[in-house]
Parts: structure tokens; C-alpha cells; sequence
């Protein structure tokens, strides 16, 4: 038996990272959809058949999805690419008899929250809407909580590597869902090979508190961190919001506080039930794990390695 996966935005750290685990797999044909090949890892270009193309270009679309088994996207921009860029890949699957898109998720669950209250999902949201009302085309959306590789990196502002100060905002006892890149790569390859697996699947390699992050640090590397509470989540929604209000064009001012506020505040919380165990091949990467695998001095850099070893 052999599958065809097509994955586009094929140069972006997640697919690279997806790419790697699925050539390791002799039954596995993999197209790429990319706007510049010379961005596609050197391991991959004599493995991965290349259709070069921006995400609007349709007749180059179509022939990338031609023969898939499965389309997966993993394209990370502006709300037009997010939304218009997968309605045109999930098009093109119709046309072309692609039973299975992937979606570019990898989240909390944002089904659960209402169109403008976490603006970066909007478009995933009106994607899942669309997906939900074709007859030809499953759609699959897969949630992983947040990427832990991004945890402890400056843009977050959760951890200063430079003071080892953890900042963080409500009681400490809220769960953060996280799966490490890899993990939800490998999770993602088995999804692609299981040709039952539709609609929301739930894969989550690991459920800790920040006060339990805290301690693991201090369990892991020997270094009891300093801790900062910022204030309570009511302060949190304040707070971005102001930011939010006075300077909108500024996004980077204020994207990563709702970011934080809505992966604890619990509407989007992908657990208790988790699909896992449907995966028993792939190991959850624990915030534990994690921690033993990556040196405390990379930790703020680690996202930057994402999909660069491959
Ligand atoms: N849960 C989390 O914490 C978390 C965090 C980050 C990402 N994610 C999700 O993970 C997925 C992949 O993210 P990533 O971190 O791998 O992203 P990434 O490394 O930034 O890669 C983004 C990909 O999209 C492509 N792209 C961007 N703008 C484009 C355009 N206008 N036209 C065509 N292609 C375009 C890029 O192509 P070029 O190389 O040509 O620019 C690249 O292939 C997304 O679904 C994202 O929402 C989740």
C-alpha cells in the first residue's frame, strides 16, 4: 500500500519537521507546495516532488493536489492566506478528489470560542465552517495546545532566560496543554497514514500547571527560578485589550498576552479526553520531558532550531 501526502507551505518549521518522520516511511510518496524551492531542506529535494507556486496561484494548486491521498497545511501567515489560501487548497482537493485536508491548526481548542474573541483563530474557525459543508472533502483538524518549544522563548514573556525569572498572570494553578513540534509532527504522520481519522482529534503530550512548570525546572536544571505574578486573568483581559485599543496596527504589543490569556483562561482547553491512546507508536513528549531533553542556556532559542535538523 502506498499514500501520497501532499503538504503545503512545505519550507515552515512544522512542515519540515512533518516532512522528516513521513520519508522515513518506504510506503510514503510526499508532493510539496512551496513559492520558493530554494527555501526546501537539501535531505528533501531529490525525495519530495516539488510543485512551485504562491497560495493563490490555482492552476498550480490544482496540479500540486492532483494524486494526493491526503493534503495537509501547514502555511502560517495573514488572515488572507489562513483563510482564502486553505478555501483555495480545500477547492482544489474537491476538484481534484482529495478525500482528507488537513487544516492548519495545531492549537487550543478554538472551536470552542466565538468568532473575534481570539482574532489570530478567525480564519480557522470560518475554515472548519467550511470544511464542515463539503460532501467530498473530510475535514481533519488536529488540537495540540501550544507548541512547549515556544514556551520559553522572549516573545512569549513568560521566562527571561537573562534574570531565570518565570512571569506569569492568574493563580499559577491553571493547566497549560503542550506538545512539542516534533511531537505533534509525529502525531500528525500517523493521522496521515490512519485514513479513518476526520474530523477534531485531540493529541496533547502534556497537561501542567505553571506552578508544576516551575517546580520541574527547578527539578530538572538545579535552579530554583525567580517567580513574577503579573496579576489576575480579569487584569490580563484588561490589559490586552487596552493594548489591543490604542495601537491595533501594533499587533506584536499585544498578540502574545491573548495568546496566554486564552490558553488557561479554560474555555479552550483541549482535555480531559485526549486521543492518544489511538496512537500508541507515538510517545507524548511530557513539559517534563521536554525540559530533560533541551539544555537550560537553549531554552530560549530552541524554536529557532525547529525543522532545522532534518
Ligand atoms: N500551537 C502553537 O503554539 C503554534 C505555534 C506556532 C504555529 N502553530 C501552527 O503550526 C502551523 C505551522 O506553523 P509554523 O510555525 O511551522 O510556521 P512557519 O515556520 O512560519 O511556516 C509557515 C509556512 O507558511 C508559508 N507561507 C507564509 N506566508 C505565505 C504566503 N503568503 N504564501 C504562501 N506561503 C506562505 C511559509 O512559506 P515561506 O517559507 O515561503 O515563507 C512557510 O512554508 C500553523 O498551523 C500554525 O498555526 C501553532
Amino acid at each position: 500500500m502506498s499514500v501520497t501526502i501532499g503538504i503545503a507551505g512545505i519550507t515552515g518549521k512544522f512542515a519540515r519537521e512533518l516532512t522528516s518522520i513521513l520519508l522515513k516511511n518506504p510506503h510514503v510518496a510526499i508532493k510539496g507546495y512551496c513559492r520558493d524551492p530554494s527555501k526546501v531542506p537539501q535531505s528533501f529535494t531529490s525525495k519530495v516532488s516539488l510543485v512551485k507556486g504562491d497560495a493563490y496561484d490555482e492552476p498550480a494548486i490544482r496540479s500540486f493536489v492532483a494524486g494526493c491521498d491526503v493534503v495537509v497545511c501547514c502555511y502560517l501567515g495573514d488572515p488572507k492566506l489562513m483563510e482564502d489560501g486553505q478555501k483555495l487548497l480545500i477547492d482544489a482537493c474537491a476538484a481534484e478528489g482529495v478525500p482528507r485536508y488537513v487544516a492548519s491548526d495545531w492549537s487550543i481548542d478554538y472551536t470552542k470560542l466565538k468568532l473575534g474573541q481570539l482574532f489570530p483563530k478567525d480564519p480557522m474557525i470560518r475554515v472548519k465552517a467550511y470544511l464542515d459543508a463539503q460532501d467530498k472533502v473530510k475535514g481533519v483538524h488536529i488540537l495540540v495546545g501550544m507548541f512547549i518549544d515556544g514556551f520559553f522563548g522572549a516573545h512569549f514573556n513568560v521566562y527571561d532566560a537573562a534574570t531565570t525569572t518565570f512571569k506569569y498572570w492568574g493563580t499559577g494553578d491553571e493547566i497549560w496543554e503542550g506538545t512539542t513540534y516534533r511531537n505533534a509532527a509525529e502525531y500528525t504522520a500517523a493521522i496521515c497514514l490512519d485514513k479513518d481519522a476526520v474530523g477534531i482529534l485531540k493529541l496533547v503530550g502534556g497537561q501542567s500547571t505553571f506552578n508544576e512548570i516551575v517546580a520541574l525546572f527547578e527539578r530538572v536544571y538545579g535552579v530554583k527560578p525567580k517567580v513574577d505574578r503579573q496579576g489576575s486573568l480579569d487584569d490580563l483581559f484588561k490589559l490586552m485589550n487596552e493594548k489591543r485599543e490604542k495601537d491595533p496596527k501594533n499587533i506584536f504589543s499585544y498578540l502574545f498576552l491573548f495568546f496566554q490569556y486564552y490558553m488557561i483562561e479554560g474555555t479552550t482547553d483541549i482535555g480531559p479526553e485526549l486521543d492518544n491512546d489511538r496512537y500508541p507508536q507515538v510517545k507524548p513528549v511530557s513539559w517534563e520531558d521536554y525540559l530533560r531533553m533541551v539544555p537550560k542556556d537553549q531554552l530560549p532559542t530552541a524554536i529557532t532550531k525547529v525543522g532545522q535538523n532534518v
